[in-house]
């Protein structure tokens, strides 16, 4: 069977988790109405919120998945913090915050996101930012889920295979927002899709699904015809009505004057792709890696930004597809890029 079969979708389409706002339960919902599924996003949420979220979408649909951050944080020396830090100073005072003095460590909660999902199960669980144990991995299944694991090269897919995985989401260097590298040192290579599929495909028999600047119809069906089952977009969803995204990073999406995407770690501390702005341009090449403490020490930054409508200090997260991102119903441009 599938993986398409297994969880019920009628459509090759995969509303990707996007953490930071834009995946809310009404965009969950709004791609299991067009026949495929989509994914709450449980990165930087509470256990409490993620458990509510859960709830709200299962009173309309159990065809969704949740997407966890894997318990592999990048930590940072107190050194490069403080450097970093003082980089950052100029932009302090242009904004008016202070900055967090110490590096804050975490795992995102993973041991009670586990437990939210044992007492609130869903259909699927998707993994990024590395693999979980295959103790955890068994743990997700016994609640019933099938757990899909992000990879960005062959080798990521043969350990998850081995791990236990039951699916594999193949995201390229084109995908917006955090790449799901094991390896942030080494920033995702510029390989296509269809090499990608090609590749892993020959060193693993578990489905695939495939993710990276996907924007048009065309697009689905070439990974569709280089093996993928189904297509998970992420940016082109960022301006319909049910995103959840900050007003100021939707009007950057369509502003006319943006060029480029670019992949920095500037914001957050992992590599990420955005909009090319002033902070990004400013900060990318000196960046240390720090995750989740940049996260945390950017986030003052980020939040005035955004109070202030300034694009220039928040992270834009894009996918190189981001001109094709255009507002309406979350539904009808799931179901027009998925048939
Ligand atoms: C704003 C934003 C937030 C994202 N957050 C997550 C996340 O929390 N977890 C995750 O696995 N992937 C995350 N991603 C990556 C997506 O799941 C997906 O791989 C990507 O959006 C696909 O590429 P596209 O944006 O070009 O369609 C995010 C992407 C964006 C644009």
């Amino acid at each position: 069977m599938t993986m398409m079969e297994q969880l019920g979708m009628r459509l090759p389409i995969v509303a990707a988790p996007m953490a930071g706002g834009p995946s809310t339960p009404e965009l969950v919902t709004a791609a299991a109405r067009a026949g495929g599924i989509g994914f709450l996003a449980a990165g930087y949420k509470s256990p409490e919120q993620l458990a509510e979220q859960i709830d709200q979408v299962s009173a309309a649909t159990d065809r969704f998945g949740v997407n966890l951050f894997a318990p592999t944080p990048v930590r940072i020396g107190a050194e490069a913090y403080a450097d970093y830090r003082r980089r950052l100073e100029p932009w302090a005072l242009h904004y008016g915050v202070s900055l967090p003095e110490s590096p804050a460590e975490d795992d995102d909660r993973w041991e009670e996101k586990l437990a939210v999902l044992e007492e609130h199960p869903v259909s699927a669980v998707s993994v990024t930012f590395g693999l979980p144990s295959s103790t955890d991995i068994r743990r997700l299944q016994r609640t019933g889920a099938a757990v899909l694991q992000t990879v960005t090269t062959v080798t990521e897919a043969e350990h998850a295979d081995i791990a236990g995985a039951d699916a594999l989401i193949i995201q390229s260097h084109e995908a917006g927002g955090h790449s799901g590298t094991w390896t942030p040192a080494a920033p995702p290579a510029p390989v296509e899709l269809e090499e990608m599929l090609l590749h892993i495909r020959a060193a693993t028999d578990l489905p695939l699904w495939a993710a990276g600047g996907i924007s048009t119809p065309d697009r689905v069906r070439e990974v569709r015809a280089a093996g993928a089952e189904a297509a998970v977009v992420g940016t082109i969803l960022l301006r319909t009505g049910e995103s959840g995204a900050n007003p100021v990073h939707q009007e950057a999406l369509a502003a006319a004057d943006r060029e480029a995407t670019i992949i920095t770690s500037a914001f957050s501390g992992r590599p990420a792709r955005a909009l090319e702005n002033e902070f990004a341009a400013a900060l990318t090449g000196v960046a240390p890696l720090g995750f989740p403490a940049l996260h945390h020490l950017t986030a003052p930054l980020r939040r005035a930004a955004a109070a202030a409508g300034d694009p220039e200090g928040l992270n834009l997260w894009a996918g190189t597809g981001w001109r094709d991102a255009s507002p309406g119903p979350a539904e009808e441009l799931l179901r027009r890029l998925g048939s």
